[in-house]
């Protein structure tokens, strides 16, 4: 089979890393951040032209607030840093998910410099804050309530915040857990699924590339003999 056109990471395992080296958890933050940055640069590179990342969950926002500082912290580091670098690749980055339940300024940066890379032809990056499957599915069946029309599966695919992506090929998910938290749940419908046992700052471009190669060997029949 060839390469997936769109992936999606859960990158889960960030606290259990830092756990492990009995530092806090902003530190497997920080180092779940890094490891972000060098894989995405490794799925463009390999030509994947679409990459979602389950950055945080609608849900996680009910942790302590001395880690949602932290990683609101980092945001602001990623959300500034990284503009440059990939409009410099030609990468358009997205944010999906309520931007409305992060600090103010933390929102009204990704929204302003997320911009800045419109236009990128070389791939699309989109980051999943605030996210949540759910929320995001009913807030698309409230909008097409309100405009008063019926939705098909194009017409809903359209209105969900990943509207106008290629189908999901492939989910990954770092951390040993199997389960899909909340992430993309209308679009896996008949995506591949991935587990690593691998922590997230630990799962490298080589990990990416073996769960890329498995994908390749799957047979996808979609309902079909
Ligand atoms: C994933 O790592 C990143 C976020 C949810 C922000 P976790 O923070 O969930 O790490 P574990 O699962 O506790 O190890
Ligand atoms: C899923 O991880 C969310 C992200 C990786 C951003 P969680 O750590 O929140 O998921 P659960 O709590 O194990 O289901
Ligand atoms: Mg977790």
């Amino acid at each position: 089979m060839s390469l997936p056109r769109h992936i999606a990471i859960i990158m889960d395992g960030n606290g259990r890393w830092a756990k492990k080296r009995l530092l806090p958890r902003a530190a497997g933050h920080r180092a779940g951040l890094k490891r972000m940055i060098s894989l995405t640069e490794h799925v463009f590179e390999r030509g994947i032209g679409y990459c979602t990342l389950f950055a945080l969950s609608a849900e996680n926002l009910a942790r302590p607030q001395e880690e949602l500082s932290a990683i609101y912290e980092l945001f602001r580091a990623y959300f500034t840093g990284q503009i440059p670098v990939l409009r410099e690749k030609g990468i358009a980055l997205r944010v999906i998910g309520d931007l409305s339940l992060l600090p103010a300024d933390v929102a009204a940066l990704i929204e302003e410099n997320t911009k800045k890379t419109e236009g990128g032809t070389r791939g699309n990056l989109t980051v999943a804050i605030g996210y949540g499957g759910r929320q995001d599915i009913l807030s698309a069946c409230n909008r097409a309530v309100r405009e008063g029309r019926e939705v098909t599966a194009e017409t809903f695919g359209s209105m969900l915040s990943t509207g106008g992506m290629p189908e999901l090929d492939l989910l990954i998910r770092t951390g040993k857990e199997k389960r899909i938290s909340n992430f993309l749940l209308y679009e896996a419908a008949y995506a591949e699924l991935y587990f690593s046992e691998k922590l997230f700052p630990d799962f490298t471009a080589r990990d990416l590339d073996r769960a890329i190669g498995e994908y390749e060997q799957r047979e996808r029949r979609y309902g079909k003999v």
